[in-house]
């Protein structure tokens, strides 16, 4: 047996049976097929019947909000329901909302059969707020949160992250968008209302009766569908206007490369940490487990009827038609300047980090008892993350955002979605980036982990305390 073999069959073993306990006790949906059979042609490969894109409803968090985890049943596309696990029924949960210099008082509830805890992924908060695994609550159980919101403008997300159960939940359907806005953000007038729009894309996998089904695999779980917000298929109507696109890497391990059918370029105006310090027209953005970006994408000039279809570029794979549908004529000018970026430099040392195998940091596998390191508030770091194979690990580190200084190895450049700001960068085989970082938030306890969720679940995870 290869090793990758063994370990699927750990991952497996441990998981599998929970998962089998908690379908049993879910309701079977009747499917029914109604809504659009409309078919279109789709990036010239065959027809398919497209549904509208889903939007989760926005929460703006400036009173108290209750947040439930439960099964629960999601529209797909057409009418046809699917068994899920749902936060306030809904997938992706619902969008919340906050403004930098607010606060969110949330309470999570966990109707779950098995334990959970909510990781506001992004989100600048204190240990107790972080959603640490230590942190899991039974089924039945509930985690008050309470944190200001002191950050920059961006759109972070939220999703379980009990230990060796993230992956499941995740697949199962628990996540939803975080926005924090700031007055930087808002004074440069970006598209807002009906032209922001938040794409969550993420793969899955559906059992023969079509409900949602995790199929763990130790090299990562890959779907064979495609989900935008839930919706299988999306298509969505468009004005000829500038659109603003804010896109989450919503997946357990698979990576989008995104593009636009009709060859226009996207202006890359942000990614996890918010603005970038000016606008940047790319042709193809890659997206991994945990990234996001935000995109301005134009329509003006488009005549009504046409179809510009976001794709995949790596699976091959039709994302999002958008159908330009109405002709408006709204003044929108992409700002050249967006943002100040103060540059980390001098770091103090570096700490240096191998993804080995897959489910190993630095030799070790995550033990959540045992804290690996120590790192000093306010300290300039180098971080250099390297792996031997395995990848691509998604790097991701809980309580401060990094800047990307370089990759060495393997695609040898950095992107130009990797400026500004990041939470989580792209490590492929045989390559090493390093980062500089500073926590100069607060103290305490936090994560490093591969966000490709099947190697997190496996123990690719570290824990380390701001001191
Ligand atoms: Cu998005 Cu520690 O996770
Ligand atoms: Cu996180
Ligand atoms: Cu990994």
């Amino acid at each position: 047996m290869r090793p990758a073999e063994e370990l699927e069959t750990v991952i497996i073993s441990r998981r599998v049976f929970l998962a089998g306990a908690t379908a049993s006790g879910m309701l079977l949906a009747a499917g029914t097929m109604a809504g659009s059979t409309r078919a279109v042609a789709a990036g010239g490969a065959g027809t398919v019947t497209r549904y509208p894109l889903y939007f989760p409803p926005t929460v703006d968090l400036a009173s108290p909000y209750v947040l439930t985890a439960k099964p629960g049943t999601v529209d797909l596309g057409g009418g046809k329901l699917s068994t899920a696990w749902v936060y306030n029924g809904l997938m992706p949960g619902p969008s919340l909302r906050a403004s930098n210099g607010g606060s969110a008082q949330i309470t999570l509830v966990n109707q779950l059969s098995q334990e959970t805890i909510t990781h506001w992924h992004g989100m600048v908060v204190d240990h107790p707020n972080d959603g640490h695994p230590v942190y899991a609550i039974p089924p039945g159980g509930r985690y008050s949160y309470s944190f200001p919101i002191r950050q920059r403008a961006a759109m972070n997300w939220y999703h379980p992250h009990p230990h060796m159960m993230t992956g499941q939940q995740v697949a199962m359907g628990l996540a939803g968008a975080f926005i924090v806005n700031d007055a930087e953000e808002s004074a440069l007038g970006l598209p807002g209302g009906a032209y922001e729009v938040p794409l969550v894309i993420r793969d899955a996998s559906l059992d023969s009766t079509g409900n949602l089904q995790y199929k763990p695999r130790s090299g990562g779980f890959l779907g064979d569908i495609l989900l935008v917000n839930g919706t299988r298929d999306p298509y969505l109507n468009v004005d000829t206007a500038l659109y603003r696109l804010r896109v989450l890497g919503g997946a357990n391990a698979r990576i989008f490369g995104l593009t636009l059918t009709n060859g226009a370029a996207f202006t890359l105006i942000g990614n996890d940490g918010g603005l970038l310090r000016s606008a940047v027209q790319v042709s193809r953005v890659d997206l991994a487990p945990g990234e996001r970006l935000d995109l301005l994408v134009d329509f003006r000039g488009l005549p009504v009827g046409t179809r510009v279809v976001l794709r995949d570029a790596r699976a091959g794979w039709d994302l999002l038609e958008f159908r330009v549908a109405r002709q408006v004529s709204v003044s929108a000018t992409v700002p050249t300047a967006l943002s100040t970026i103060t540059t980390l430099s001098n770091p103090v040392l570096t700490r240096t980090f191998s993804f080995d195998g897959m489910s190993k940091i630095n030799g070790h596998e995550y033990d959540v008892n045992r804290v690996d390191f120590q790192v000093p508030f306010g300290q300039v770091e180098r971080w250099r993350f390297s792996t031997s194979g395995n990848a691509p690990h998604p790097v991701h580190v809980h309580g401060a955002s990094f800047q990307v200084v370089s990759r060495t190895g393997g695609r040898g450049q950095l992107y130009p979605w990797e400026a500004g700001w990041k939470d989580t960068v792209l490590l492929e085989d045989r390559e090493t980036v390093d980062v500089l970082i500073r926590f100069d938030s607060y103290r305490g306890e936090y994560l490093l982990h591969c966000h490709k969720l099947e190697h997190e679940d496996m123990g690719m995870m570290s824990n380390f305390v701001v001191v």
